[in-house]
């Protein structure tokens, strides 16, 4: 008998869950030796590698580790993710500060994490990123003339960067305190911090330089990119602070016979595992090769194998490849989105009335393509999936998905909890549809927002938006209005930090 049973459903592409985990024990014992020494003094490490090379996933196994796994240190982990959406003020660092809210109200850390002390730190850190953030992000949106979406913006007190850096630190301070006090560390992570702004990695940097005795900060970096990418300036950064860095690379023969076996139960020879080690070693390319011949009810041999890799160009279009086409469909509709995909905007894109809502998400997750994240939203499984999608797209495809995204946001704008996160798609959507009339208006008041917060790459690429959109109108005083924004802020951006340190 054939040993491969034709499946439904996709072994998914999401960060492997921890018991699911394969290889990499000499990653794993670099990242538990510093989580030994983080007890003394804090430690930081940067996990590094290409696309789809494993870094969500030991990350992962990591958190379990330190919190889940019986007989380890039952340790409290908190965790974020950064998006690929320019200009969310902080927004993974205030992630984190939720994800320690829930800890310590919790039943399992709340005697070690809710004293009184703690309560307040967690809420003056609140507090500060909040004011912070105040004059970027809105506390409603209105339609202006009708039509046109504007920011209605809170007048707070003026706070700077220093207290920011000053609020946190003290947060991870009062964190190590608490742990260590019960013999315990603390592990904060962040994924894909090669997607922060300047903003957020001036942070991630200046709280690295001097971490509190009783905190692990880990955090992963895609490599690749070219000169001028989040990695180049992140590994320049981290250089010189002396941070640990754990590259990962391709897996080996026995860690590929170990993922085909725990994830696919499928057990492959030498040869197909030699070839795929040569070919195919990261686990990304694995998992769309095993998920390909699983779904076309093929034995893993390493002709089959070779066939497979060989018949389609690059590992995601090989995922693509086995999907049922309506969800081809989908993804296509979803995928200039920006992630995480609020459930409104996610319904309005793909047509849905409610009823279809739960039947379709199910399907999307079924597919191995798409994952639910922990805040309720969705997101492609893995991001060279989003992209691959993305690049597939005709320019008149674009453009009419990027107006119908903007006018879901538009229609369900109320309902949506993150209004910087609704604004700034906003604006990026109505550009894509090349809808330059609301375009430039949006972009140009909000990239003056992101120039007084200092967050001057957000505030260029926004400005930038708003000149092309002013070409494209012919629009000669606008043209120069935005002009004159630009030099101004190229200005302020070669010139010292205004808000300290
Ligand atoms: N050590 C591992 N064991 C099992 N599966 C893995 C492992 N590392 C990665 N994978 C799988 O490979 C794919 C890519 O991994 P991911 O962690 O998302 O990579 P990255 O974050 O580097 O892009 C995912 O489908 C994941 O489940
Ligand atoms: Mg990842």
């Amino acid at each position: 008998m054939d040993e491969i049973q034709q499946q439904v459903g996709a072994v998914s592409y999401a960060p492997a869950p921890p018991e699911e985990f394969c290889g990499r024990r000499e990653e794993l014992e670099q990242l538990s030796a510093l989580l030994s020494r983080a007890g003394e003094d804090g430690q930081a490490v940067m996990i590094s590698g290409p696309p789809g090379i494993g870094k969500s996933s030991l990350l992962s196994r990591l958190a379990y580790e330190v919190q889940e796994r019986p007989g380890g240190r039952q340790s409290p982990v908190l965790r974020a993710e950064v998006f690929d959406l320019p200009g969310m003020i902080f927004s993974a660092f205030r992630e984190l500060l939720n994800d320690l809210r829930r800890r310590s109200a919790s039943a399992r850390f709340g005697s070690i994490l809710g004293a009184e002390s703690m309560r307040e730190a967690l809420r003056y850190a609140d507090n500060v990123f909040g004011n912070y953030a105040a004059p970027v992000e809105p506390v409603g949106l209105l339609p202006k003339a009708g039509e046109e979406i504007i920011g209605v913006f809170a007048r707070t007190p003026e706070v700077g960067y220093d207290r920011v850096y000053q609020a946190f630190e003290e947060l991870l301070r009062e964190l190590g305190r608490a742990v260590s006090m019960t013999g315990h560390v603390a592990a904060v992570l962040l994924d894909d911090v090669h997607l922060a702004s300047s903003h957020d990695r001036r942070l991630l940097r200046d709280l690295v330089r001097d971490l509190p005795p009783g905190i692990l900060l880990a955090f992963t970096c895609r490599t690749g990119d070219g000169a001028g990418s989040g990695y180049a300036t992140m590994q320049e950064e981290i250089r010189e602070l002396g941070i640990h860095e754990v590259h990962l690379a391709g897996m080996r023969r026995s860690e590929i016979r170990e993922l085909a076996e725990r994830r696919f139960g499928v057990s492959i020879d030498d040869a197909a595992a030699g070839f795929l080690e040569e070919r195919a070693g990261d686990p990304f390319s694995l998992m769309t090769c095993f998920n390909a011949l699983r779904s076309w009810g093929l034995a893993p041999s390493r002709e089959n194998v070779a066939d497979v890799i060989a018949e389609r160009d690059g590992p995601a279009k090989l995922a693509f490849s086995t999907l049922p086409e309506p969800v081809k469909a989908w993804a296509e509709n979803l995928c200039i989105l920006n992630p995480p995909f609020p459930v409104p905007v996610m319904a309005c894109m793909l047509d849905l009335q409610e009823a279809g809502v739960a039947p379709t998400t199910d399907r999307l997750l079924e597919s191995g393509v798409f994952q639910r994240l922990p805040g309720g939203e969705y997101a492609f499984a893995h991001p060279l999936l989003q992209e691959h999608c993305r690049h597939g797209l005709s320019k008149e495809t674009a453009v009419a998905l990027n107006a119908r995204a903007a006018d879901c946001f538009e229609r369900s704008i109320h309902r949506l909890p993150g209004r910087l996160y609704a604004l700034l798609s906003l604006a990026g959507h109505l550009f894509d549809a090349r809808e330059y009339g609301k375009a430039a208006d949006l972009n140009l008041e909000i990239a003056l927002r992101f120039h007084h917060r200092d967050d001057h790459d957000t505030a260029l690429m926004l400005t930038e938006r708003a000149i092309v959109s002013a070409e494209h109108l012919g629009d000669d005083a606008l043209l120069s209005a935005a002009e004159r924004q630009r030099d101004l802020i190229r200005q302020r951006a070669s010139g010292p930090l205004t808000a300290g340190r």
